[in-house]
């Protein structure tokens, strides 16, 4: 007698499609403070703790097989806080590369960042600078930090570069196109990856907070309720389980998917 091996249905386990794999996934890392103070402890042991989910989730995202993972690491709002906040997240980029550099190489991951760079303190950017030489010859997975990024400020900068190029007469305001801004742009260098397939935003807020908004266009959103010190690579799987459940349409139709974009 034969029985049909049943699951009972909330242990019905899902499997990631590794052929529908996001190439760019970006993430909103929220929650650091929130976890520090469940837990009696000052907001940068959050921050400290969320370096070390950094190097987790960069691993986790590597053998999943992303392409480019973009955080936003520091942004051109979060100067507002507190100095000594500040001044403790200025010294993460530092503190990551010095000790993970060498487990990047070996995972084959290649840094970018994108950002105000030259406004960071002077070691903050000798850390940038020596971990992007460092993996330059990297061809894995890019992992691109937003430092001292903003959405808004990115587009004004990227308008101004197309001014001067229309004001120097070297393009006329007809040839601006969608191609065109997306090239102006901080994730220009991304090529074919520049736009995020999907969005993860930790600690179950529900917002853009001025990241990559061109980009994010046809990005899906996933918010999870973990606090990003409490991510690791199940709750990655988990977040990209949800962006495979998500029908794409790029403005489409379903059943039209070869006109996406
Ligand atoms: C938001 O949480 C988090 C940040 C502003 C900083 C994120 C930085 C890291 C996770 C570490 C970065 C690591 C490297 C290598 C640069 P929050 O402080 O706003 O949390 P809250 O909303 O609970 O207060």
């Amino acid at each position: 007698m034969f029985f049909k091996k049943r699951q009972p249905k909330n242990q019905i386990q899902l499997e990631i499609d590794m052929t529908r794999i996001p190439n760019h996934v970006a993430i909103i890392m929220d929650g650091n403070g929130r976890w520090a103070k469940a837990r009696n402890l000052p907001r940068i042991s959050g921050h400290q703790r969320g370096m070390e989910v950094v190097k987790t989730i960069t691993k986790a995202a590597s053998d999943l097989g992303v392409k480019v993972l973009t955080l936003y690491a520091f942004s051109t709002e979060n100067w507002k806080r507190p100095e000594d906040e500040v001044s403790f997240l200025m010294k993460l980029p530092g503190k990551f590369f010095d000790t993970f550099v060498p487990e990047l190489i070996a995972n084959n991951v290649q840094v970018r960042v994108m950002g105000y760079v030259e406004q960071l303190p002077k070691d903050t950017q000798a850390s940038v600078k020596a971990a992007i030489e460092q993996t330059a010859q990297n061809t894995g997975m890019i992992l691109n930090f937003a430092l001292n990024y903003g959405g808004r400020a990115e587009i004004v900068s990227g308008v101004q570069t197309i001014a001067a190029a229309v004001a120097a007469g070297q393009m006329h305001p007809s040839d601006i196109n969608e191609e065109i801004i997306s090239q102006s742009l901080m994730t220009s260098s991304l090529g074919e990856y520049a736009d995020p397939d999907v969005l993860i935003r930790t600690s179950g807020e529900e917002r853009l907070s001025n990241f990559l908004l061109w980009q994010m266009a046809y990005s899906e959103m996933v918010f999870l309720d973990e606090h990003w010190p409490e991510m690791d690579g199940e709750a990655l799987k988990k977040a990209l389980l949800i962006y495979q459940s998500r029908h794409r349409r790029f403005g489409g139709l379903a059943e039209n998917m070869s006109d996406k974009k």
